[in-house]
């Protein structure tokens, strides 16, 4: 099973980038498109972090009664009718890292609500996480997700309210880059 993922930034690709902002901490280059293909071992690190490598991964926060209601809204990737995306690539801080997984789990859900939070945007947003802390890579995580345009505002809201919670206070590199499909079908 391939579980490892190479996000290339390049001139043609099948997301556009039309926007990329830096929200916390150093910027990422700026890139035009991105690819999203299996990992291959050979895959060259240019300067500016590009490629970013993420791995698909276990859960770490949510219990069987949260899997349940995730699992009975979400709806996967790839659907037609979501053309737009977003790639977040996060670090968080030494301080969240140094915290004891139970520690982590408490600010993560009965403080700051994150799945909560985000159960009230599916299946509208769907959504991958990928884990990169492990991999010597500039983050710790890759977030990405797609949806049709006219859920854009929602995702916008999701975004605020999440921004807001003490779980983002531990976040010390964060990057927004929106993405529209460039190749259909
Ligand atoms: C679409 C609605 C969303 C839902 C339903 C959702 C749900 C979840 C859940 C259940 C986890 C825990 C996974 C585990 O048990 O390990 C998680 C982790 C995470 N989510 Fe979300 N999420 C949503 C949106 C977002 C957004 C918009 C962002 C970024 C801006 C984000 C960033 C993260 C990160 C970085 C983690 C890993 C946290 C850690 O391990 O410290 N999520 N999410």
């Amino acid at each position: 099973v391939i579980n490892r993922f190479a996000f290339i930034g390049a001139e043609a690709g099948t997301w556009r980038v039309t926007s990329q902002k830096a929200l916390s901490g150093e910027a990422l280059d700026e890139i035009s498109h991105l690819d999203i293909v299996a990992f291959q071992s050979d895959v060259s690190r240019a300067p500016g972090n590009w490629p970013l490598i993420g791995a698909k991964s276990n859960l770490r926060y949510t219990t069987r009664t949260e899997l349940n209601s995730l699992r009975s809204r979400q709806e996967g990737l790839g659907r037609p009718q979501a053309t737009r995306a977003a790639l977040i690539p996060l670090r968080k801080s030494a301080a969240w890292w140094d915290l004891s997984q139970d520690e982590r789990r408490a600010i993560f859900e009965e403080q700051s609500h994150h799945s909560a939070i985000g159960l009230d945007y599916l299946p509208a947003i769907a959504r991958q996480l990928y884990h990169c802390r492990d991999l010597d890579e500039p983050f710790d995580f890759l977030t990405w997700f797609e949806f049709a345009p006219e859920h854009t505002r929602h995702f916008d809201n999701l975004l605020e309210r999440l921004r807001r919670t003490r779980e983002w206070s531990f976040v010390e590199r964060e990057v927004e880059i929106r993405l529209e499909r460039a190749i259909h079908g």
